[in-house]
């Protein structure tokens, strides 16, 4: 049977048949998500199959744009200006897609956190917003499937597939038995999740979600904690350092030392979170100067107050705010603002949380000029809040989640394999395009009845055989 198999894989891999036929069945070999964050819009493009050499029907990543401004939610009394930024990213998706093809291409426009904020706030202002989008999107070649405001807990195990798909497929990918998941950490500007399967996954947590995954169902337990994204978790710090202060000039020890700049009060107490720790007298414009002194253990000290611990009853399943999770478990991955914080410590990948104390107190203690110099590219709004966010990971993941010395090591700070970020959307688009791979078949392939069906079938099922004993050898590479 072994000889069989490598026979057929060897056919199948160099004539690149079946990549061939189902390429001209299937009718869209692209999809594009955008990624509507609080503090910017990101747009991908996802093309299946991805590596036809290797592998059949990865969905994978083949062109990112950030576009330029910020979130959407912050167009709420300018939805006129939402077009141009927008504009300049897809037109370059335009010339990556083949003209033919645009029109049977689906786009998909999912907001987070930023937006949620906004509609509590103002739910008006935020349909608004998502009209002028539909307006935008309908105006364009491309097949628009709606803008929408995913749920925290949706974005969470979004989050969570994504990261399973790329890793399962390139890494660890187990044939039979018990399937091991990773675990996944997102940090984004207004909202944080994790998600991961428990110990017990058969004990009923309020924030659990059933996901089918390669055959088999997952209760993964999500959650998400709006207003401790890192820059919502930053305003509520210098909101805090505010009330503390009585004069318009605050010291701020999580700002590198030597480091001046002045913001209004509306820039960090106009939003939601911080509304409850307005001054009593809130004056909007009035300007406040931080000065920054670099002080590594006040910092933390400070960063400690964004959290509530008074909640909870009983600090082993239950971190802080009063919600209740269970005790984490093997191995996670730790994307998006993750990533960026320790890439700027100069860490990357897995380490000891020794190590990375000792990279954070070095980093904050480093004056303003220093750091300009040892981040170049950097721009200032992101170079004096790494501190910060350093300050605010370590608080969240060891007081908050309960990570300790020992598990740490087994968080990995990537944001992307191969050319594939790490992001919800590329969950959100397999699942809305039910494209999860599922039990006997690789991908669930929008088949039409041709002559080529069966032999597409046949074709796909040998495929499907080829992977599991590259699976397998994968699985025994890992192992030894
Ligand atoms: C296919 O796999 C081989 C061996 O693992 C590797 O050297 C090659 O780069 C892969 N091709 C692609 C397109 O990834
Ligand atoms: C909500 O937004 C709408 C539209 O932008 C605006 O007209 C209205 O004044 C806002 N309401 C509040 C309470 O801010
Ligand atoms: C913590 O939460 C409790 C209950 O919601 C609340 O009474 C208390 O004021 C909060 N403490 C802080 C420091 O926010
Ligand atoms: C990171 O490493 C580079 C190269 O070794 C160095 O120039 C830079 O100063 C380091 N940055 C930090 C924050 O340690």
């Amino acid at each position: 049977p072994d000889l069989f198999h490598h026979s057929i894989c060897g056919l199948y891999t160099s004539t690149s048949l079946f990549p061939v036929l189902w390429y001209q069945t299937h009718q869209y070999p692209y999809g594009i998500v955008l990624d509507a964050g609080s503090s910017r819009t990101t747009v991908y493009v996802y093309e299946w199959p991805a590596e036809k050499e290797n592998d059949t029907g990865v969905v994978s990543q083949t062109f990112k744009c950030d576009v330029k401004g910020p979130g959407i939610s912050s167009y709420e009394h300018n939805t006129g200006a939402l077009a141009k930024p927008l504009d300049e990213c897809l037109n370059k998706v335009k010339e990556r897609i083949p003209v033919h093809l645009h029109k049977s291409t689906s786009i998909y426009l999912g907001a987070t956190a930023g937006m949620r904020l906004l509609r509590l706030q103002n739910e008006t202002a935020a349909n608004e917003v998502l009209a002028s989008i539909q307006n935008y999107f309908r105006a364009q070649p491309f097949q628009f499937r709606g803008a929408n405001i995913i749920t925290g807990p949706e974005e969470g195990v979004y989050g969570w597939i994504t990261a399973n798909y790329l890793m399962e497929l390139r890494f660890s990918g187990k044939s039979e038995g018990e399937k091991e998941t990773i675990g996944a950490l997102d940090l984004g500007g207004a909202s944080t999740q994790i998600s991961f399967i428990p110990e017990d996954s058969q004990e009923n947590f309020n924030n659990t979600m059933q996901v089918k995954l390669y055959g088999y169902d997952y209760n993964v337990y999500t959650h998400s904690f709006q207003c401790y994204g890192r820059d919502e978790a930053e305003k509520r710090l210098l909101a805090l350092l505010l009330q503390s202060g009585i004069s318009s000039s605050v010291d701020n020890p999580c700002y590198p030392r030597n480091y001046e700049t002045t913001l209004t009060v509306k820039y960090f107490c106009g939003s939601l979170c911080t509304q409850s720790l307005r001054p009593a007298n809130y004056y909007p414009n009035q300007s406040v100067i931080f000065h920054g002194t670099g002080d590594p253990g006040l910092c933390q000290e400070m960063v400690s107050l964004l959290f509530n611990f008074t909640t909870c009853r009983n600090q082993e399943d239950c971190p802080f705010n009063g919600i209740h999770q269970p005790k984490v478990k093997g191995n996670f991955v730790a994307f998006s603002g993750f990533y960026y914080t320790i890439n700027a410590l100069n860490l990357t990948g897995h380490f000891s949380l020794a190590d990375f104390n000792s990279s954070m107190w070095f980093f904050c203690s480093q004056s303003w000029a220093q750091l300009q110099f040892m981040l170049p590219k950097s721009e200032e709004i992101y170079a004096r809040s790494y501190c910060f966010s350093a300050n605010f990971i370590y608080y969240l993941l060891v007081h908050g989640y309960n990570f300790d010395a020992e598990n740490w090591p087994q968080i990995h700070f990537q944001k992307e394999v191969g050319n594939s970020s790490i992001a919800w959307s590329l969950g959100y688009m397999l699942s809305l395009t039910n494209m999860i791979p599922a039990e006997g078949k690789l991908i669930q392939l929008p088949l039409k009845p041709s002559l080529f069906a069966g032999l597409l079938i046949f074709l796909a099922v040998l495929a499907l055989k080829c992977q599991l004993v590259t699976y397998i050898l994968f699985q025994l590479y890992w192992i030894f």
